[in-house]
């Protein structure tokens, strides 16, 4: 049997129609985008905004955020295609087992687990970081830190990492929380986003007054910066290359910012828990997008108003914790606000890891149903419905990294995970509509041919930019996910070896 088997779309919509042994739908269209804009707005924001000001954009990075948000835009038009009329837990994966068979789907899904779950390995190590922050330094070092890495400090003592504790306990709690119930969840998560939104907006408003326009002047970076150096001659920052001055440092910008837009996606997972996914699907997944573009936006022009793009690259002055370095320094009288930008940093984290932590537990039990792995994957709390089994394993296997690897080795891989599913999504939408150009669609991406094409060029484009290290551990990552295929998916593929069990087309047409 071909190993690019489709399942076919009648049976996929009849197995997430039967909601009796599956996951319940409680989420209406406020939840799903609370959902998005809980996965979305964390680190990227917080974090890379002045990164990518300092070495890439200068005050230029707002057009970064319009670039990376055009670029998701193109992939968003076609997830909300397909969530609206696949509405069934699984995303990428599942719309790829449709549209391009089970290997690429089992490719995709594999590619997942280093989306989500290396995501939220990722952010619950840098939530360890600033938790320790808002603590004063006070988490020995030795547990808030990998065995890979140790620093010297003044006095000469050397200090080495042993097991990330808070790391483990943020993964813990969302877990928990999880398991309890995907409305318990949700709720959860709008809270933690009213908080982030909020000092978001509050930084904004209050950022605005001190906006001084000399800062925005040059609004991109000048070639003539060239290499910058500190007092003692040494190289703080070379600006020569292409994609670190001009218009070419605003896409070079725009490629460090693509990780605050990783999450939309992740609304998707929850299609099979939408109360009206035909409706509601694209709201939540165009709806957060949009939402998190115009805060970036804002966001990015104020905070380069503020200080100095200069200062975000200098070690000496904003390059750590850029933020409240910002405010501290060009906000007078505003020092609450720098711990409140904490405090939203923290819960900003938090929500990321549980929309991240959820959306791989859905593709797992979507993949656990089609047979391509263990049952275990699939089993549903007898009472919370959620698929409690699957989100215990990902812990250990979540917080296995969480607590032993450094952070910035899984950061890239994620964002390797989410483009490679993106550019499958994008032509999936342009070759379902040519193979099976009758199904209803209450959502369609519009010039589907041209957003497919431009969605899917954009993100290969973002991929050939990522570091070649990441791109070595990543194929060896897909190498190792085929032979799990071949050893155990194959076998146990329920379309391949129970098609005469499955519900056919026909039953569909009954009902
Ligand atoms: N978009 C998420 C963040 O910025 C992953 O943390």
């Amino acid at each position: 049997m071909s190993l690019f088997i489709k399942k076919p779309i009648e049976q996929i919509m009849l197995q997430a129609a039967d909601s009796e042994k599956g996951l319940k739908r409680t989420l209406g269209a406020t939840n799903l985008v609370a959902l998005g804009i809980g996965a979305i707005i964390g680190a990227g924001l917080f974090v890379r905004t002045a990164a990518a000001a300092g070495e890439a954009a200068g005050p230029g990075v707002t057009l970064s955020f319009v670039v990376a948000a055009i670029g998701c835009a193109f992939a968003g038009l076609c997830y909300a295609e397909f969530a609206s009329m696949i509405p069934v837990a699984g995303s990428a994966y599942a719309y790829s087992y449709v549209t391009m068979g089970e290997v690429v789907a089992w490719i995709i899904g594999w590619a997942l687990i280093m989306e989500y779950a290396l995501g939220a390995a990722t952010v619950s190590i840098a939530w360890s970081e600033y938790l320790n922050e808002l603590m004063d330094g006070a988490i020995p070092y030795s547990l808030c830190h990998s065995p890979f890495e140790s620093f010297t400090d003044s006095a000469g003592v050397l200090h080495t990492g042993l097991i990330n504790i808070p790391a483990l306990f943020i993964l813990l709690a969302m877990t928990m929380l999880l398991i309890r119930g995907t409305q318990e969840s949700a709720f959860v998560n709008s809270i933690i986003v009213f908080i982030k939104v909020s000092i978001v907006l509050i930084f904004i408003a209050v950022g605005w007054q001190y906006i001084r326009p000399e800062n925005h002047t040059p609004y991109l970076i000048p070639e003539t910066m060239g290499v910058v150096k500190d007092k003692a001659g040494a190289i703080i920052y070379d600006y020569t290359p292409w994609n670190r001055h001009g218009w070419g440092g605003v896409l070079g910008g725009a490629a460090i910012v693509f990780f605050a837009f990783i999450g939309f996606d992740a609304v998707s997972t929850a299609a099979q828990e939408a109360k009206n996914p035909k409706r509601d699907m694209p709201i939540g997944i165009l709806g957060s997008l949009v939402v998190c573009t115009i805060l970036y936006v804002l966001f990015a022009h104020v905070l380069t108003g503020v200080a100095p793009w200069q200062d975000f690259v200098n070690p000496e002055k904003g390059r750590e914790a850029s933020v409240a370095y910002a405010i501290e320094n060009y906000m007078h009288g505003w020092d609450w606000l720098s711990t409140a930008v904490t405090v939203a940093i923290l819960a900003g984290f938090s929500s990321v890891i549980l929309v991240m932590l959820m959306g791989q537990s859905r593709v797992f039990y979507t993949m656990s149903n089609d047979g391509l792995i263990p049952s275990i994957f699939g089993q549903v709390h007898p009472k919370y419905k959620t698929p409690y089994k699957a989100n215990w394993i990902l812990f250990f296997f979540v917080g296995g990294f969480a607590a032993f690897v450094p952070g910035h080795v899984a950061g890239d891989l994620t964002s390797f995970g989410t483009l490679f599913a993106f550019v499958l999504v994008s032509l999936g939408v342009w070759i379902l509509r040519v193979k099976s150009p009758n199904v209803e669609r209450p959502f369609r991406a519009p010039l589907a041919p041209v957003v497919s094409t431009l969605g899917a060029l954009i993100c290969l484009a973002m991929i050939v930019g990522l570091d070649s290290e990441t791109l070595k551990v990543a194929f060896a990552w897909m190498i190792l996910g085929l032979v799990v295929y071949f050893l155990y998916g194959r076998r146990h593929s329920k379309l391949r070896n129970m098609s005469d069990v499955l519900p056919k087309a026909s039953d569909f047409e009954k009902r």
